[in-house]
């Protein structure tokens, strides 16, 4: 016996592309599923002005797999030397979106970020005038906060005094991992989005440290305690119009990965949408997964919601996927969300 769901087409609203050969490999992984993607600036060097996304979008249209109908969704890095009329014109001729505001320090490739936010205000400004989006990295760097109360921290050190002196600004609190932050977005009903990845509805923190340390769990925001698991989930599973998806797959080679200093970073494009599916039925929610993939995110970013559909089918026998993905770089390890799935998009 089989169940089979169909839905709009999903999007995925936070995902990290790379370039050169990684892209190439991890592109189709996103284009089986998903109609569209916001893609993320963190390159080296950085998406930081109008000419650098136009010569990024084009990478990626060209390494699309045949036959592929997906459109790339631009982001601006955002520095201290960011020029309001550039950001302004990217936005006003569709091509970028969003902007991404990193603080300096918080990640993979963060160094050309925010130190000091009053840089940024007239940047902020002309977003809230435009209505443009922008996309935060919500976590302070400060070495004397604790990593895991980094993204609370920043919520009252830096998100709400941006907010209160930015009226209008848009923003988008990016892979939130704590109940603050699923507080801070219910208590706010203008202008305030999150996306919620998948891996942060599977694990908590002691998937990385029990019995082991697990490298391919570790990314940032880190995974918090199981409350903080649990309130991202009944977040998502809601239909709550202000959580939308976004995977945050980040790809890395298994060697940079499993290191030393191992990079930070979940690759969950190749089976976002099973494990989905299974973590909404679990919470007896599968009539708002569509809300959650394809819905909540257009609304937000005030595009439309996408015309084609995806099934998804749930076998009586554990589906495979694969394990790796084969890069011209290295290896990279898929997401294992520690269960069977038993959902599959056809
Ligand atoms: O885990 C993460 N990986 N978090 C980020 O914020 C960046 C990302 C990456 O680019 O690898
Ligand atoms: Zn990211």
């Amino acid at each position: 016996m089989s169940t089979e769901i169909t839905i709009t087409r999903p999007d995925d609203w936070h995902l990290h592309l790379r370039d050169r050969a990684m892209l190439k490999a991890v592109l189709p992984e996103t284009t089986r599923h998903f109609a569209r993607a916001i893609v993320m600036p963190n390159l080296v060097p950085p998406v930081v002005t109008k000419a650098d996304a136009e010569a990024y979008q084009a990478r990626i249209l060209a390494a699309l797999p045949d036959g592929a109908s997906f459109e790339p969704l631009m982001t601006l890095y955002l520095t201290e030397d960011t020029d309001p009329a550039d950001v302004a014109a990217a936005h006003a001729c569709g091509l970028v979106k969003a902007v991404k505001l990193y603080p300096a320090g918080a990640t993979t490739n963060s160094h050309s970020g925010v130190r000091d936010f009053d840089k940024v205000r007239p940047v902020l400004e002309k977003m809230a005038e435009i209505g443009m989006p922008l996309c935060l990295h919500g976590e302070v760097t400060d070495p004397a906060v604790d990593i895991f109360d980094r993204e609370a921290v920043f919520i009252d050190r830096v998100l709400d005094p941006v907010r209160r002196a930015t009226p209008g600004l848009r923003v988008v609190m990016e892979h939130i991992t704590t109940a603050n932050g699923v507080d801070y977005v219910k208590a706010h009903d203008k202008d305030l989005g999150a996306t919620i990845t998948t891996h942060h509805l599977v694990i908590n923190r002691n998937h990385i440290l029990v019995g082991g340390i697990k490298p391919h769990y570790y990314c940032l925001p880190v995974a918090k305690r199981e409350e903080h698991r649990l309130a991202l989930r009944a977040a998502a599973t809601s239909g709550d119009a202000r959580f939308f998806l976004g995977t945050d797959s980040a790809p890395h080679t298994d060697e940079l990965k499993e290191h030393a200093c191992g990079c930070a970073g979940c690759f969950t494009a190749t089976n976002t949408m099973a494990i989905l599916a299974q973590v909404f039925e679990q919470e007896d929610a599968l009539a708002h997964l569509e809300a959650f993939t394809s819905h909540n995110g257009p609304d937000f970013y005030r595009l439309p919601r996408n015309s084609t559909t995806l099934t998804l089918r749930k076998s009586d026998k554990a589906v495979d996927y694969p394990k790796k993905i084969l890069s011209g770089e290295g290896p990279v390890t898929v997401f294992d969300p520690g269960f069977p799935l038993f959902w599959q998009a056809i």
